[in-house]
């Protein structure tokens, strides 16, 4: 049914899903967890998940699949080359967004890949709302380079604007006019705008964008790996598409675009990915790239089973019950987290909630990394496993020199239907805890920087003995407890 909210008492969130397989899970006491941290060298990435109690490292990969997924997978044509999995995908891919071609692909990063190979050259600029890590990593990597048009509200951290991923559309149209149409590779609108906390675009923006870019003749690439997010808030949101079903304001936005891509280890809870565009011309070319880097042109270095799941995971992504888990959870946990004071990225975005660093640390310079070591630290004090979203996942610039990252995030993913609601609140109990005990956190400093995309498996260590001090508060305040 559509636009019921389930809710009950004070807001919370009411689940329309059922555990019915689980996996256990352990808790190391402190002193464990803070040996298990320097292992890491300070970074999360580097965490054993048998060492971490909840993984809210990244919502990539991790959400729990339906009954239905599962079943799906034992039904896999193991073929190299026209495997029936996959014309079944094709052709809900057809149905849903409307796009004539598909080209699979093994994530969403192989997509970026496959794009900035066959649009960025030297020269180029790709417009977008906002980068993600690893999307600007390969525009950088063909020459090109990234121009973020975002609202000046999306880089507020708090806010009640609904729809911080919005383009300036303003900006976008003088920036076209300046460069000239030829310099621009495409312009990307990504759904559900990651690093600036989960935050969506509205339908009326998108087709503003459109506008533009049919005025300069420019392209239109949508990343929609965090689409169901992004859907969920249209219709919570935009009071015009209140009355629109999920598949209506799917279809909207993938006729606004003239390329479609995603992460299927969001969009449909699986592991993979893929590309679909009307253009035969530009299908031609990217498909030359798919064998190459990927795989056969049906399977594109996905398991015939995820292609299964992925075709019944974007089925189910079309309906309202499935995509308002995630951010009515993120929701709750916001919620709770501003009753004590802790400051968090505001409106409730989605894939996860989102820290404020810059405030919860505002005593460690951006040169320490806060919100990397505000990770280090929950990590130590709960167990609960974030991902630095600030200035450790930027890159220095040609000449070595640091780039501050706009916003200085602690990211705690909650996959879809895997953490209870019980579990929020353990982890909303130890933030609280940590943030009455903010001043004991210092800061990092790297052991071991790799140049590229350095927050994978870079090394860092402590400035100082903070993290002892934080340890030995610890067990003043829970005695024996874990
Ligand atoms: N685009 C967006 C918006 C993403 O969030 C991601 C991945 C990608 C592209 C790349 O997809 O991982 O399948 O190669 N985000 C993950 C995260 C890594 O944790 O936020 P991928």
């Amino acid at each position: 049914m559509a636009n019921v909210k389930f809710y009950f008492g004070e807001n919370v969130p009411l689940e329309m899903h059922k555990v019915r397989v689980v996996q256990k899970l352990n808790i190391l006491p402190i002193e464990q967890r803070l040996e298990a941290m320097t292992g890491a060298g300070n970074n999360t990435f580097l965490l054993k998940n048998r060492d971490v109690y909840l993984d809210m490292l990244t919502d990539s990969g991790v959400n729990a699949m339906s009954d239905n997924q599962i079943a799906a997978m034992m039904q896999a044509d193991d073929s190299y080359a026209g495997s029936e999995s996959f014309f079944k995908l094709e052709s809900k891919i057809r149905e849903i967004f409307g796009k004539e071609f598909f080209l699979p692909a093994h994530q969403g990063r192989a997509c970026e890949h496959i794009l900035a190979q066959v649009f960025v050259e030297p020269g180029k600029v790709v417009p977008m709302n906002y980068h993600f890590t690893t999307t600007k990593a390969h525009i950088v990597a063909c020459g090109g380079s990234v121009e973020e048009l975002v609202i000046d509200e999306g880089l507020n951290v708090t806010s009640d604007c609904p729809f911080k991923g919005n383009i300036d559309i303003d900006k976008l149209r003088a920036f076209l006019q300046e460069q000239g149409s030829d310099k621009i590779a495409f312009v990307r609108l990504e759904a559900g705008t990651n690093l600036i906390g989960g935050q969506p675009f509205s339908l009326e923006n998108m087709a503003e964008v459109r506008k533009v870019c049919d005025e300069f003749g420019v392209l239109i690439v949508l990343d929609a790996s965090l689409l169901a997010d992004n859907l969920h808030f249209i219709i919570e949101r935009e009071e015009k598409c209140k009355n629109m079903s999920v598949r209506e304001i799917t279809r909207a936005m993938s006729d606004l675009s003239d390329i479609v891509y995603f992460s299927a280890r969001k969009l449909g809870c699986v592991r993979g990915g893929g590309m679909c565009l009307n253009s035969k011309e530009l299908y031609l070319k990217m498909r030359e790239l798919v064998p190459l880097y990927e795989g056969f042109l049906t399977y594109g270095g996905m398991s015939v089973r995820e292609i299964e799941a992925l075709t019944v995971g974007l089925e189910e992504t079309m309906d309202e019950d499935m995509i308002n888990q995630g951010p009515q959870f993120i929701a709750s946990m916001v919620e709770e987290l501003k009753k004590k004071g802790v400051p968090v990225v505001t409106p409730p975005g989605g894939l996860g909630c989102h820290l404020n660093a810059m405030e919860f640390v505002g005593h460690i310079p951006q040169s320490l990394y806060p919100a990397g070591a505000l990770g280090a630290a929950l990590y130590i004090a709960s167990g609960v496993r974030g991902m630095e979203r600030g200035t450790l996942s930027e890159q220095r610039d040609e000449n070595g020199n640091e780039h501050y990252a706009n916003m200085e995030l602690l990211r705690l993913a909650l996959p879809r239907r895997v953490f209870t609601l019980s579990q929020v609140k353990y982890a909303v109990d130890r933030i609280g805890w940590l943030y009455e005990n903010r001043s004991l956190i210092g800061g990092l400093s790297f052991v071991d920087e790799p140049k590229i995309l350095r927050f994978f498996f870079g090394i860092l260590s402590p400035v100082s003995d903070w993290q002892d001090k934080l340890v030995a508060k610890f067990r003043e305040d829970f005695g024996d407890s874990l």
